[in-house]
C-alpha cells in the first residue's frame, strides 16, 4: 500500500494544520520527502534539496501545453491567461523583463524615505491609543499605499485593492470552490474595469508611474496586448501586497514568541537585514506552489511522468535541518540563509528587492516608535487558507 498525506494524519484543509503546519511537515519529509498522494493528484515535495533542484529543472513549469486551466471566456480564465506568472519561455522572458526594470535594487532602494514616511503615518495615527490591530491598522494599509502608489492607482481607488485581490488569490489555494470561482470571477470584472479607466486616462496624460510606464512599453512597440497590460497591472497590485502583508505580521509574531531575538534586534538594529531573511525562513507567507511535468523526469531513483503536477512545500524546504542548522529556531543572526521564501528559479520573485525593503522598514518603525509592543492576546487564529499563511487578526498593546 502506498503512503498518502492521509495515512501521515495530514490534512492540509485543516485549521489543526493551518494553526502550525510545520510538525506535518518534519513528518512527511522524515517519512516520504518525495510523496504521492492519489487523493490530491500531487507529488508533494518537502525536502530543501529536492525543492530548489525542482524549481531550477526547465522541464517543469507553471504552464505546459494541455494543462487542464480555468476556461478563458471567463474573467478569472481571461486574467490567468495573461498573467506572466502563468507562463514559461519566450512570453513569460517578454512580459517579465517589462516588470523587471521596475525593481532592480537601485530604483526600489530608493523609496526607502517614502515607505518609511507611510509606515511612521500609520504609527502616528495609532500612536495615542495604545493599542491596535497590527494587521489591519498597519501590516495591511503599508504594502497597499506602497504598490497602488508605484502603480499609479489613485487614492480612491484603493480601498478596493485589497478585497479584490483577496477575492482572487483565493484561485490559488489547493481546492478553490464554485463560490469561490463566483467571488473571482466578479472581482476580476471590477478590477479590470477599473484599471481600463486609469489607463485610459494615462493614455491621454502619462505620469511618473508603473501603469504609464508599461502603456509606453505597450505602444513602443514591445508585443504587450491590452489584456496582458491590464493582467500585468492586476498581478503587480495583487502580488505587490498579498505576501508581504503577511510576511510584516508574521514576522512579528515570531519576534514576540522568540523573546530574546526580539529584544537583540532592539539592541543591534543593523541585524535587520538577516533578521527579515529569517523570518521569512521560519515561517513563510507563501506555503507551496505547484508545478507541471513538461516532459518525463528521471530524478533520483523516480520518475515524473509528463503530464503529472508536483506540490513544492517551500516553508517545509525552510525547515529541512539537512540545508539549516537547528532549523526549528528563531535565530536572526543567521548568515547561510538561501531560504525558499521567494521561490528559485524562472519565477522567482520579481519584487523580492521591495518586499525586504518594506520589511526592513515596517519593523525599524515598530521598533524605534513603539519600543513597549508586545502581543496582547494568545489567542490566535489564522485565515482559512494553506497556501498563503496569514492571520485575522495580530492584537498588540504599547
Ligand atoms: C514578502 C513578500 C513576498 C513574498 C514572500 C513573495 C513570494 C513569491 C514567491 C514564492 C514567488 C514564486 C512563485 C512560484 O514559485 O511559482 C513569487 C513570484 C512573484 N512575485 Fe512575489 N513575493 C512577495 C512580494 C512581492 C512583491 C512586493 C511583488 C511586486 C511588487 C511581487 C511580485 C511577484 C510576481 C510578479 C511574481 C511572479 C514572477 C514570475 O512568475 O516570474 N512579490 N513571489
Amino acid at each position: 500500500m502506498s503512503l498518502s498525506l492521509n495515512h501521515l494524519g495530514i490534512d492540509l484543509l485543516s485549521s489543526e494544520f493551518i494553526a502550525d503546519p510545520y510538525p506535518s511537515y518534519e513528518r512527511l519529509r522524515q517519512t516520504s520527502p518525495i510523496l504521492y498522494d492519489a487523493d490530491w493528484g500531487l507529488w508533494f515535495i518537502s525536502s530543501y534539496e529536492d525543492i530548489n533542484a525542482l524549481l531550477r529543472d526547465r522541464r517543469l513549469g507553471r504552464d505546459m501545453e494541455g494543462a487542464p486551466k480555468p476556461d478563458p471566456r471567463t474573467p478569472f480564465g481571461k486574467l490567468h491567461h495573461n498573467s506572466l506568472m502563468e507562463k514559461e519561455p519566450p512570453d513569460h522572458t517578454r512580459l517579465r523583463g517589462l516588470v523587471n526594470r521596475a525593481f532592480t535594487p537601485a530604483r526600489v532602494e530608493a523609496l526607502r524615505p517614502h515607505i518609511t514616511a507611510i509606515a511612521h503615518r500609520l504609527i502616528d495615527a495609532v500612536q495615542a491609543r495604545g493599542e491596535m490591530d497590527l494587521l489591519a491598522d498597519f501590516a495591511e494599509p503599508l504594502p497597499v499605499m506602497v504598490i497602488a502608489e508605484l502603480l499609479g492607482v489613485p487614492e480612491e481607488g484603493r480601498a478596493y485593492l485589497r478585497p479584490w485581490s483577496q477575492a482572487i488569490v483565493a484561485m490559488y489555494e489547493l481546492a478553490p470552490t464554485p463560490e469561490d470561482e463566483q467571488r473571482a470571477n466578479r472581482a476580476v470584472t471590477e478590477f479590470s474595469t477599473y484599471l481600463q479607466g486609469l489607463v485610459a486616462e494615462r493614455r491621454v496624460a502619462p505620469r511618473e508611474d508603473l501603469i504609464s510606464a508599461l502603456i509606453e512599453a505597450e505602444e513602443e512597440g514591445h508585443r504587450l496586448s491590452e489584456d496582458e497590460l491590464i493582467a500585468t497591472c492586476i498581478l503587480m497590485l495583487n502580488a505587490g501586497h498579498e505576501a508581504t502583508v503577511n510576511a510584516i505580521a508574521n514576522g512579528m509574531l515570531a519576534f514576540f514568541r522568540h523573546p530574546d531575538q526580539y529584544e537583540l534586534l532592539k539592541r543591534s538594529p543593523e541585524l535587520i537585514k538577516t533578521a527579515v531573511e529569517e523570518v521569512l525562513r521560519y515561517d513563510t507567507p507563501l506555503q507551496m506552489f505547484r508545478r507541471w511535468v513538461r516532459e518525463n523526469v528521471e530524478y533520483k531513483d523516480l520518475r515524473f511522468e509528463k503530464g503529472s503536477r508536483l506540490a513544492l512545500l517551500y516553508a517545509a524546504g525552510n525547515r529541512d535541518p539537512a540545508r539549516f542548522p537547528d532549523p526549528h529556531r528563531l535565530d536572526i543572526t543567521r548568515q547561510d540563509n538561501p531560504h525558499l521564501g521567494f521561490g528559485a528559479g524562472l519565477h522567482y520573485c520579481v519584487g523580492a528587492p521591495l518586499a525586504r525593503l518594506e520589511m526592513q522598514v515596517a519593523f525599524q518603525a515598530l521598533l524605534e516608535r513603539l519600543p513597549n509592543l508586545r502581543l496582547a492576546s494568545e489567542k490566535l487564529e489564522y485565515r482559512p487558507n494553506f497556501v498563503i499563511r496569514g492571520l485575522k487578526a495580530l492584537p498588540v498593546r504599547f
